[in-house]
């Protein structure tokens, strides 16, 4: 597939979307006003918007390699701020997927450049959980539990920022760690249990006062 092909399929989709509302891109242009802040991984397979059935406008999207939130990373940090603090989304959705390159590539004895601090923070996450994974006998099964592990310590260090600790406070926000699997298309809920992890992570973590 060239460029140009895509030019064509712009102007098919600006066709499709106004036969269904003539209105489509005015009400679009007037401004956004999403419920949900996704973080996932920029794999090509892990559309957001399409695999949860939402239109544009309804999600506001930060993806990278492995759906990683560092703490020094200013990229998804200035997202989260904006996110909750300007858009005042209540659902902060952290979506990993089974399959994924970034959480392989740290299961991996491979020196990859610059991509080596990134894969870190995946390594680190093994570190914490090493107990569990390391007695899980399956390398498949090992791949996925870590996948998930990830997804988990992500939400943390979603909930480790002052803006979702204040946002907790004062409204109805809560985060979520889900996994796509690919083989399925299903979206999988790990059911992060958000209250017992903001309180359970005070001590160390409390920011707002
Ligand atoms: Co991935």
């Amino acid at each position: 597939m060239n460029t140009n092909a895509i030019f064509e399929n712009n102007k098919n989709w600006i066709a499709q979307k106004l036969s269904k509302d003539p209105e489509f891109f005015t009400k679009l242009a007037k401004g956004q006003s999403p419920e949900f802040l996704y973080i996932g991984c920029s794999d090509s397979r892990v559309t957001a918007e399409e695999v949860m059935g939402l239109e544009p406008g309804q999600v506001f999207v930060h993806r990278n390699i492995a759906n990683m939130v560092p703490n020094t990373d200013l990229s998804s940090m200035s997202v989260i701020n904006y996110a909750v603090n300007q858009l005042k989304v209540n659902h902060i959705i952290v979506c990993g997927h089974y399959g994924c390159g970034g959480i392989l590539a740290a299961m991996q004895q491979a020196d990859l450049g610059i991509l080596n601090p990134w894969l870190r923070s995946i390594r680190d996450v093994y570190r914490i959980h090493k107990a569990e994974l390391n007695a899980i006998v399956s390398d498949e099964e090992k791949y996925k539990r870590l996948t998930e592990l990830n997804v988990q310590e992500q939400c943390i260090n979603v909930i480790k920022t002052a803006e979702v600790q204040k946002a907790s406070n004062e409204r109805n926000l809560r985060v979520h760690g889900w996994v796509f699997d690919l083989e399925s298309g299903k979206l999988i809920d790990l059911k992060i249990d958000f209250y017992t992890i903001l309180k359970g992570i005070t001590e160390i973590y409390k920011i707002d006062s």
